[in-house]
């Protein structure tokens, strides 16, 4: 019963799609779980880079079983773009598989997601504008249209109607803008029906007879342990959960068919989008961590906010997600760094704080306490082992095992995925 959690230890973009990439070599199925396609993953096959925002990583593979479960909620129009934009390069989705009971991005959920976060001015989120927070929300208050209900013509008119005629009215009495007619969005997603009912199944039973059958299974997080919506930054979080637990729900499983837990841990830090970042560095080191590790959102292009590695952070995903190890990803952009930094805790007037805390006024004026270690100037991007690395990667890495009370099991030292270094196997 080999399953593997693998999730974003820090805010996101982390390069889990490299290494669920990597990882899915050995597994036959790849499972999303939570999130949609906010979510963006850069993963380059030889000279090939493919961007995906929805579909697990593993579809690059021509023989594996690729699932998008229940806890993802699926912009239809999206998924088909992405499914083109595979095949047009030359990428089987034969083996995809979406659950019937995920819920639906609709129009009005972006729009929303849109005006909403206008109407917060300053105290915005900087939301992806996907239409992801919308979507939850109507989920949780079973109003959402999951898939099944797609696929039958008249539930599906029935769902829509009673939801048009609430959010049409919060449109235009609260925010002042157009709704949407129902005959439009009937056929535009009576379409999206069409073509996407071959792959809708009960997701949750495949999982089970997989593992019934010995097969590894790779559940694939989206997002990061501090977007989570119960144990992230609150509110400057996603309204799903980027936490392992997650996987069990999201993906119609119980935590007693987990194996082991994966984090994916940058050897520094990035966030995209507002609130607060007590290792953010607004100077030259910062600007070449963004430089040199391409530091721009996948899925809106912006500049992601660049800082030093925080294992607060990173301990207290080892803590909320039960991480068995983790994979330290990007260390060959620290490479050049005179002198490296970790943050080891928090300064908040007169206390240290430890561990990392809840209230945001209090994270927002923590100032970081740091412990400072010899970089390397040479090039690791070829090492294969360890070893190869100079004394001063290799004992940076130590340190960051340490301080996170985790082991490293899996290491990044450039985007090919040649250039990953196998310290324990997941499979
Ligand atoms: P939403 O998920 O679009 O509602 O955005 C909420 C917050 O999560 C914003 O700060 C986004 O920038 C952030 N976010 C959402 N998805 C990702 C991701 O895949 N990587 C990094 N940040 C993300
Ligand atoms: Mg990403």
């Amino acid at each position: 019963m080999p399953s593997v959690i693998l999730i974003g230890s820090q805010w996101g973009d982390e390069g889990k799609g490299k290494v669920t990439d990597f990882l899915a070599e050995k597994a036959d199925l790849v499972v999303r779980y939570q999130g949609g396609n906010n979510a963006g993953h850069t993963v380059v096959v030889g000279e090939q880079e493919f961007k995906l925002h929805l579909i697990p990583s593993g579809i690059l593979y021509p023989d594996k079983t690729c699932i998008i479960g229940n806890g993802v909620v699926i912009d239809p129009g999206v998924l088909l773009k992405e499914l083109d934009y595979l095949i047009e390069r030359g990428i089987s989705i034969d083996n995809l598989r979406i659950s019937e009971r995920a819920h639906i991005i609709m129009p009005y959920h972006k729009k929303l997601d849109e005006v909403i976060e206008e109407s917060k001015g300053a105290s915005k989120i900087g939301t992806t504008k996907r239409g992801i927070g919308p979507a939850y929300m109507d989920k949780a208050a079973r109003v959402g249209i999951r898939f099944v209900d797609l696929l039958d013509n008249e539930v599906f008119e029935e769902l829509l109607e009673q939801n048009l005629r609430e959010k049409n009215n919060l449109l235009a009495k609260v925010y002042d803008t157009d709704g949407f007619d129902k005959d439009d969005v009937m056929e535009e997603y009576l379409g999206f029906a069409d073509r996407l009912r071959k792959y809708c199944a009960d997701t949750s039973l495949i999982i089970h007879n997989a593992l019934k059958a010995g097969k590894n299974v790779l559940f694939e997080g989206a997002q990061g342990t501090l977007l989570d919506l119960d144990h992230g930054t609150y509110p400057y979080v996603t309204s799903s959960h980027p936490i392992a637990g997650a996987a069990c729900i999201g993906a119609g499983l119980g935590p007693t068919q987990i194996s082991k837990v994966l984090g994916v841990v940058k050897a520094y830090t990035t966030r995209v989008g507002e609130g607060p970042f007590p290792t953010e560095l607004n100077d030259e080191v910062g600007k070449h961590l963004g430089t040199v590790g391409f530091e721009f959102g996948t899925t809106t292009g912006r500049p992601r906010r660049c800082g030093w590695f925080d294992a607060v952070i990173t301990k207290y995903t080892v803590r909320t997600s039960g991480l068995t190890s983790m994979a330290v990803t990007k260390l060959d952009v620290l490479t050049g760094l005179k002198t490296l930094k970790i943050c080891t805790g928090y300064r908040w007037g007169n206390e240290i704080i430890t561990e990392f805390p809840s209230n945001l006024k209090v994270l927002a004026q923590c100032e970081p306490i740091y412990e400072e270690m010899p970089g390397w100037s040479e090039d690791i991007t070829s090492a294969t082992k360890i070893e190869d690395l100079p004394v001063a990667a290799q004992n940076y890495l130590k340190r960051i095992s340490e301080l996170s009370e985790a082991p490293v099991s899996i290491l990044g030292v450039g985007t090919r995925r040649s250039q990953t270094i196998i310290m324990d196997e997941m499979f």
